[in-house]
């Protein structure tokens, strides 16, 4: 096992002020749902719709370890790196490792379905419509009650997924001795001597791909 001595910046800012914010609405989502606060609910859901579209093209076009073709391996990879989860060894990640990134994919698909269900969900026992998000009036009232069940099932596998991931990153630590949360806010991982630094790309391409999210958003909800 050889010891950290190289600090290396693997997570980029947008990145980070991604993952950040998205605690901050996914929380502001489930309060202002139970407490049926409806403006502050729709506000949290079209902002996480903006970030996790954001996160998709950043996947694609944003820095080399945030791409979903660097970080996702067979599942096969995945399942052999969860077995070693027991073996104390050196952290030597740029990126996420094999199961985390498809941890990743999981809980992008499920935000993505739980924000884009709410679109078009009515929140009342018996679908009376007196509460219901932007675009439930522009579909079939059958489609309006799929997409309402859906939104209310859909957010208990997404507790559940936030649970795994969170119980990931404690047992990486507890038993691994791997650091992943301060990576998360400062940036830099401490990895071992010759581990190469991963390109980032520019904070300009971030924003610029930002206003894009945001902008397909509003247009989709303005225009369908
Ligand atoms: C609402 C709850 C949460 C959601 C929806 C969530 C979602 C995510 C997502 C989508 C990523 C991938 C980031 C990216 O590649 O852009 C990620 C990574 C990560 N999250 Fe969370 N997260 C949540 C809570 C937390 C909490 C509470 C912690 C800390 C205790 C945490 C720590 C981390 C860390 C350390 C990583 C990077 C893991 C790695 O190195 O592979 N997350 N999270």
């Amino acid at each position: 096992m050889s010891a950290p001595t190289t600090r290396i910046r693997i997570w980029d800012r947008p990145v980070r002020l991604f993952h950040w914010g998205l605690i901050l609405l996914v929380a502001l989502s489930f309060a202002s749902g139970k407490s049926g606060a409806w403006t502050l609910h729709y506000a949290s859901g079209y902002a996480i719709l903006t970030l996790v579209l954001f996160r998709i093209l950043w996947g694609f076009l944003g820095s080399e370890n945030a791409r979903f073709l660097h970080f996702l391996k067979s599942p096969l990879a995945a399942f052999r790196q969860l077995g070693r989860l027991t073996k104390r060894d050196s952290d030597t990640e740029t990126s996420h490792n094999p199961a985390g990134g498809w941890m990743v994919v999981v809980l992008l698909a499920l935000l993505l379905t739980q924000a884009f269900s709410g679109l078009f969900a009515n929140h009342d026992p018996g679908f009376s419509y007196s509460q219901h998000g932007p675009l439930a009036l522009k579909v079939t009232e059958a489609t309006s009650e799929s997409l309402s069940a859906l939104h209310l099932a859909v957010q208990r596998y997404l507790l559940l997924a936030i649970g795994l991931h969170v119980l990931a990153i404690m047992l990486y630590k507890l038993i691994k001795g791997h650091e992943l949360v301060m990576p998360m806010l400062t940036g830099e991982k401490l990895l071992p001597e010759g581990a190469k630094a991963p390109r980032l790309a520019s904070g300009r391409l971030a924003l610029g791909l930002l206003v894009l999210a945001g902008a397909a958003v509003f247009l989709f909800i303005r225009f369908f």
